[in-house]
């Protein structure tokens, strides 16, 4: 199959929704990361999506809405107050929510769960495609399976050439990371994947929130998840990653230190460092991040790093470690993830 990438004009776009119609895939742009779209109410396609992907089959979709009316055809019952709250704060946006589902999303989506996973994108062209197929639209990351997400067209045709007929090319990602995903099906709200929406801005408009224990730590052996993803190691990348935590200065010694045992040995190293702290590093090599003061460009930055090493066979990468609060959290749960947990604290001299 020909892959193509196109501009998200309005012919393009009507081609795409005329491939969502005909059960076929669509790359589709949105503010967190590039999704593999689907007919979220068609179980066929939704295979499909978990070939392309090679995703294991008990990890379930997410259905992609651009209007509230769409919700009731995918939940059970009512839309709870505390769901009302957050769709009213924070769609369209980068928050998925859990609710009970409804007879009408396929168990493939689902992967046999009775709960649903369901998010408003803000990017215009997801909403457009949502609209001109008049479909919710089932559509996970368009990676494959154990790559990082892709935050740009380049990095979808990278893992879905020849699987795909269409990508639609809408730019990089604003946010770069994927959404904050939220279970509301039981009597807790909690957050079981930080990202855009942070525990510090529900809690403002809930009053409370958990954070699921599994975000900053590996999971236990027969510890019970409560979303399948949580049991895949996700991304890892070809090189060994470790991060280094602790004050400014004394993490960039230790790291400078790390990489240079690493290049004697033969290693071809990299650091993944804070843009502000780029001249600490001299002439190593270096990924920075962060074009534009504060976390939100760390955030969209980060997965094309993890990609652009992996290309460069870089086999050991070490990484400054940002503060687990606010985004923060969701770039130490996407960091963590992909050093298996590894961190070292500079200040206690690990
Ligand atoms: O930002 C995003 O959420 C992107 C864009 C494309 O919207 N999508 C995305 O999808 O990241 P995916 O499939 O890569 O991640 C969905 C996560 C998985 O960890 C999955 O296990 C979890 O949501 N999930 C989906 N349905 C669930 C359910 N019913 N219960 C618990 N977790 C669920
Ligand atoms: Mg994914």
């Amino acid at each position: 199959m020909q892959t193509l990438v196109l501009k998200p004009d309005a012919q393009a776009l009507e081609q795409a929704a005329a491939l969502l119609r005909a059960g076929e895939l669509v790359g589709m742009p949105t503010e967190t990361v590039y999704g593999l779209a689907g007919n979220g109410l068609d179980g066929q396609a939704a295979l499909k999506i978990f070939e392309a992907k090679q995703r294991p089959a008990d990890n379930p979709l997410i259905e992609h809405i651009a209007h509230m009316d769409q919700i009731k055809t995918l939940i059970r019952g009512e839309l709870p107050p505390q769901a009302q709250m957050l769709a009213q704060a924070f769609w369209p946006g980068p928050l998925t929510m859990i609710l009970p589902k409804s007879d009408r999303v396929p168990r493939e989506v689902s992967a046999g769960l009775d709960t649903v996973a369901i998010r408003m994108p803000s990017h215009p062209v997801a909403r457009a495609l949502i609209e001109q197929s008049g479909l919710p639209l089932a559509a996970p990351s368009a990676n494959r399976s154990g790559r990082p997400s892709p935050t740009r067209a380049s990095h979808v045709l990278e893992d879905m050439e020849g699987r795909i007929p269409l990508i639609l090319d809408g730019g990089p990602c604003e946010v770069g990371l994927e959404s904050t995903v939220v279970e509301l099906s039981g009597a807790t709200v909690r957050v079981l994947r930080p990202g855009g929406v942070t525990p510090e801005m529900i809690e403002q408009v809930l009053g409370g929130v958990w954070v699921d224990e599994s975000v900053l730590k590996p999971l236990q052996p027969g510890q019970v998840v409560r979303s399948p993803g949580m049991k895949y190691r996700h991304y890892a990348p070809r090189g060994n990653l470790t991060i280094v935590k602790g004050a400014p200065e004394r993490v960039a010694e230790r790291i400078a230190q790390l990489y240079d045992q690493a290049t004697a040995q033969g290693e071809r190293a990299a650091i993944l460092c804070m843009k502000q702290n780029e001249a600490r590093y001299g002439a190593r090599q270096i990924h920075a991040l962060g074009q534009r003061p504060g976390l939100d460009s760390v955030a969209s930055d980060l997965f094309d790093a993890l990609r652009l090493m992996d290309e460069q066979g870089v086999s050991r990468i070490f990484a400054e470690a940002v503060d687990a609060h606010g985004l923060g959290l969701a770039i130490m749960n996407r960091m963590g993830r992909a050093a298996a947990f590894h961190v070292l604290d500079a200040d206690k001299g690990e």
